[in-house]
């Protein structure tokens, strides 16, 4: 397994938890490269456009096999380069989220995507995060973690965040969309949203950011 080689975190939790500002932080507190690989999901979402997860499985396959995906930087500053570019701004909204939601159930979507995260951790030590990563990808990581929060919270953070880039947004129909996107990731097939039996649990629900950050990197030196 790859990991014994390098060192891996992981980081696995639903959408809205928290993830991505905690994961980065932490990545650059342990001095880790930081691998978003719900970016990586939105980045084939962007490329197959908005019907992609209904394309044959042949031509999904075939056209994941010619990105590349790459990091430049590290720690808190590390990007995630798609055929040397990084994404968008576009990326991030919460449509491409529920596009590559969508494509997360396929099979063929999945393996070409676990196949390139575990080939980024083959040369890097890693803060990984996702869904899947100390279930499918990284199971033999010494170190994982889960981030949960009420779908309430999640939702209540996002308007928040929206609001803050002059967006104001409705909270209902963000908790619906939140809810939806749930219930897509923790149900599907393969590697569903789920916490790894040895992961810790961290609900962020009552945390500020800076106490996730404290307790995650507390945990990881321990
Ligand atoms: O973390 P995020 O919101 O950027 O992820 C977008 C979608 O990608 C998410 O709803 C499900 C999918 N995803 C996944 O299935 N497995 C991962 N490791 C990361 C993301």
């Amino acid at each position: 397994m790859p990991s014994d080689a390098r060192r891996i975190i992981t980081i696995d939790g639903p959408a809205g938890a928290g993830k991505t500002s905690v994961s980065r932080r932490a990545a650059g507190e342990l001095g880790l490269a930081y691998l978003d690989t719900g970016a990586m999901f939105r980045a084939v979402a962007l490329r197959l456009g908005q019907d992609g997860h209904r394309l044959a499985e042949s031509d999904i396959d075939a056209a994941l096999a010619a990105v590349v995906f790459s990091l430049d930087g590290s720690g808190a500053d590390t990007r995630l380069l798609v055929d040397g570019k990084p994404l968008p701004d576009s990326a991030r909204t919460e449509e491409v989220g529920a596009m590559a939601s969508k494509l997360a159930v396929l099979p063929v979507v999945r393996a070409r995507l676990k196949q390139a995260q575990q080939a980024l951790g083959r040369t890097t030590d890693l803060l990984a995060e996702g869904r899947d990563m100390g279930t499918a990808v990284f199971p033999d990581a010494p170190c994982k973690f889960f981030l949960d929060a009420s779908a309430e919270v999640r939702a209540r953070r996002r308007v928040a965040q929206l609001a803050a880039l002059g967006r104001p947004a409705d909270y209902a129909a963000i908790l619906a969309a939140i809810s939806r996107r749930d219930d897509q990731d923790r149900n599907r097939a393969e590697a569903p949203l789920a916490a790894a039996p040895d992961a810790r649990i961290i609900d962020t629900s009552a945390m500020t950011e800076d106490a996730v950050v404290a307790a995650i990197v507390a945990a990881a030196r321990a």
